[in-house]
This record gives C-alpha cells, sequence and structure tokens, in this order.
C-alpha cells in the first residue's frame, strides 16, 4: 500500500463480507450452485482481495462480467471456477479457454468460436432471455440448442441460467419474477436428460426466497435455483423486501477533514453560490469530491457523519473536495480541535455509528449498486478484519 497523504479512503470490513456470505450460505443450504459476483471491481470494493477472502470461506464460483476482470482475478491466484457473463468473439474465447475461466454463452456465434478453438472439452452455461432483453438465447431455440449439446463432443453443457429483471418482486406469486422463473423452469424440464441445473437468482430472488423460507408451497422453493449474489454479499438488501437477512455493510467511505473556516451570514460556499449561509458558520472543508464517486447530485441535499453527529453538505460538490455545516457541532463541544476529524460519506464511523449507503442513493435519484461501484479509482481501498473464519 503506497502512502496515504490524503487521507480519504475505502475500509472494506472483511468480517462483514464473510458474515453476509454464510448468512446467504444459510438460506442456500449447501447443495446448490453458488456464484458470489465479484464483477465491476467487486462491486467497488477490490475485486482481488474480496474474490480471495471469499474463497477462504469456501467459494467454487466466482462471477465477472468482463475478460479482463477474470484475468487480473487468475493472475492473482484466484482458482475458483470464473464464469464469464459478457460474452466474447475468438480471440477472448481463446483467453477464456487458456486460463481455465467458463464461459456463458448467449450466441450461436459463440458457440461455434468455442468449437472451433476448443481442444479439450469445455464446460459451459447457457443463458436464456426470460424477458430482460439484454443478453441470451430466445427460449424458441431449446430445441436446437439441446440437439447440439446432445451431439457435441466438445462443449459439456452444465447450467442454463436466466436474469430477473425486478428481482425485487420475486417474494410475490404474481410479479414479473414469478413468470421468468415459470419460463426457465419449463427450459430446465426440457433440458433435464443432459443432466444440466439452473442458475437464476440474484440479491432480489435471495432476499425473496429468505423472506418465504416458511413457505415450502413458494414457487422459488422449486428446482433449487442456483445463486448469484451480488449486492446483498456487499450488506445491502434490495428496497422494499424487507427479508430479515442480517446483512453488515462491507464498505465505508470516509475521509477527514481538510481545514474548518468560518463563513459569515450572508457569504456563500462553493461553485454558482448554490447555499448562502443563514448565520455565521463554520464550514469543514473535507478533501473527497465526485471524482472520488460522491455524486455531484448529493449536493445541498445528503448528510455525513462528523463527530457522531449527522451534518448537512452545503454548495456544490467538487471534484476534489466537498463542504459540511458543522456549525451546531462545534458550537456544543467548543472546547474540541476539529481538524484531523474523521468524515464519514456513508458506512460505519469509529463508534460503530452507521449512515446507509441507501440514503445516498435515494438522494442521489440511484441506487446502492451505483453507490458502492462508483467509488472511484483512486480511493484507496483498506481492508480490516478478514483475519477470522
Ligand atoms: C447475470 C447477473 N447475475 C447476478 C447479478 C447480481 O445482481 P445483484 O447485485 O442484484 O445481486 C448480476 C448483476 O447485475 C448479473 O448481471
Amino acid at each position: 500500500m503506497s502512502e496515504l497523504f490524503r487521507r480519504t479512503f475505502a475500509e472494506i470490513n472483511l468480517d462483514h463480507l464473510a458474515h453476509n456470505f454464510f448468512e446467504i450460505q444459510k438460506v442456500a443450504g449447501f447443495d446448490r450452485f453458488l456464484c458470489p459476483m465479484v464483477k465491476a471491481n467487486g462491486y467497488g470494493h477490490g475485486d482481488v482481495q474480496i474474490a480471495k477472502h471469499l474463497e477462504k470461506c469456501g467459494v467454487e464460483n466466482l462471477g465477472v462480467c468482463l475478460i479482463e476482470e477474470g484475468l487480473l482475478l487468475r493472475k492473482s491466484g484466484v482458482q475458483s471456477d470464473i464464469l464469464v457473463f459478457r460474452g466474447f468473439d475468438k480471440y477472448g474465447a481463446q483467453k477464456i479457454l487458456d486460463h481455465h475461466m467458463i464461459p456463458v454463452v448467449s450466441t450461436w456465434d459463440q458457440i461455434h468460436c468455442l468449437e472451433s478453438i476448443a481442444d479439450d472439452v469445455v464446460s459451459v452455461h447457457l443463458k436464456f432471455n426470460t424477458g430482460m432483453n439484454r443478453l441470451g438465447f430466445d427460449p424458441d431455440q431449446a430445441e436446437q440448442l439441446f440437439t447440439y449439446f446432445k451431439n457435441s463432443k466438445k462443449l459439456k453443457l452444465k447450467s442454463i441460467l436466466s436474469h430477473f429483471f425486478n428481482g425485487e418482486d420475486a417474494y410475490l406469486e404474481n410479479g414479473e419474477s414469478k413468470k421468468q422463473t415459470d419460463q426457465l423452469a419449463l427450459l430446465l424440464n426440457f433440458f433435464k436428460p443432459l443432466n444440466v441445473f439452473a442458475h437464476l437468482l440474484n440479491s432480489g430472488g435471495i432476499a425473496s426466497l429468505a423472506k418465504v423460507n416458511n413457505d415450502s408451497n413458494h414457487y422459488l422453493q422449486k428446482n433449487n435455483w442456483g445463486f448469484r449474489p451480488g449486492l446483498i454479499l456487499y450488506g445491502y438488501q434490495p428496497k422494499n423486501i424487507f427479508s430479515e437477512l442480517n446483512l453488515k455493510p462491507v464498505m465505508s467511505l470516509k475521509s477527514v477533514v481538510n481545514n474548518i473556516r468560518d463563513v459569515k451570514k450572508g457569504e456563500s460556499v462553493s461553485y454558482g453560490a448554490k447555499w448562502i449561509a443563514g448565520r455565521d458558520s463554520k464550514i469543514a472543508v473535507v478533501p473527497i469530491g465526485y471524482a472520488d464517486g460522491v455524486h455531484r447530485m448529493l449536493s445541498n441535499k445528503n448528510l455525513a457523519l462528523f463527530s457522531g453527529q449527522l451534518v448537512p453538505i452545503v454548495g456544490r460538490i467538487c471534484m476534489d473536495f466537498l463542504m459540511l455545516d458543522v456549525t451546531d457541532v462545534l458550537l456544543k463541544k467548543q472546547n474540541k480541535k476539529y481538524d484531523d476529524e474523521e468524515v464519514v460519506l456513508f458506512g460505519y464511523d469509529q463508534d460503530g455509528q452507521f449512515l446507509s449507503a441507501e440514503k445516498a442513493a435515494e438522494a442521489a435519484q440511484s441506487i446502492t449498486w451505483e453507490m458502492l461501484t462508483s467509488v472511484g479509482e483512486r480511493v484507496p481501498r483498506l481492508f480490516k478484519g478478514g483475519a477470522e473464519l
């Protein structure tokens, strides 16, 4: 780890990661396919360290979007099966095979690429489009695909899969996810003679299954659907499911006060003068900005934790800085020095107080996924915990 002249960092709690993984595993049981998603730099947390810690927890499969992401994991010593979801051309197919990764196929071209270069038997996961309309074969291709895989000497079909476009409704018996699940169930039945399993459940699906765990007739209980957890692994649930999964957020985005300014009543703060002091104010300048992933949409909208209290972000968020109105805190504790005071944009402060990334997501009219994945590349990830398992 290089020196930290600017003490702005994302603290990554590996104990929380392990805790969340074991919570998910409780729902999964031990005979279910489980493939944690570590794409997009492990949802912003640091893919290599996240993958290695998950391996210590017993993980055997990992999901990435890009071949590049998989290559980085392999070069860093990750041994698990790495499923590559985005797709590939012939050159990409060669890389996937050279580095013992597992292709998820969505087109005939991809199948033909693999067939033409494989020297040995290659395991393949086959994606179907059941409504997301992004990747995957249309279900009407099932017969042709079945015949193909039945006869192929080189490509061994391991699983079929699909992806929820509205996983938040999976606990309902009449939602979009139910329709998608029904479609994949038909396909699974059709492909059964090839001895395949199916994976489907993202965070919405898994949290939904946790919610209906006592209802053995619920449609999600059938078929032992494989899990591909993303967000819940990192400690947040999709909104409005309210399952009893006990999750612990893994990332805390932190900085330290750069300086505190006195701003007179009537003066403005930051670009465009979008905040005017209504009284003589104490303004903490914090060295973190939109180039670090704090969305500019949060200007004058969101809160941060400062000295254990919630304080407002005032004025426009800059590329490298943001400002907090800390007047009330300083008025209460006049004798304390505040240079070097820790600031938490989301996550836990030193005393365990918590500010949710969901709040930032709401204020930015975004989603928790984006808040986590957009933490900037120049923000060092500092890993804590991880010794106990
Ligand atoms: C194919 C696939 N499976 C699983 C996931 C995990 O989704 P979530 O973060 O909602 O759990 C993603 C993420 O977008 C995905 O693209």
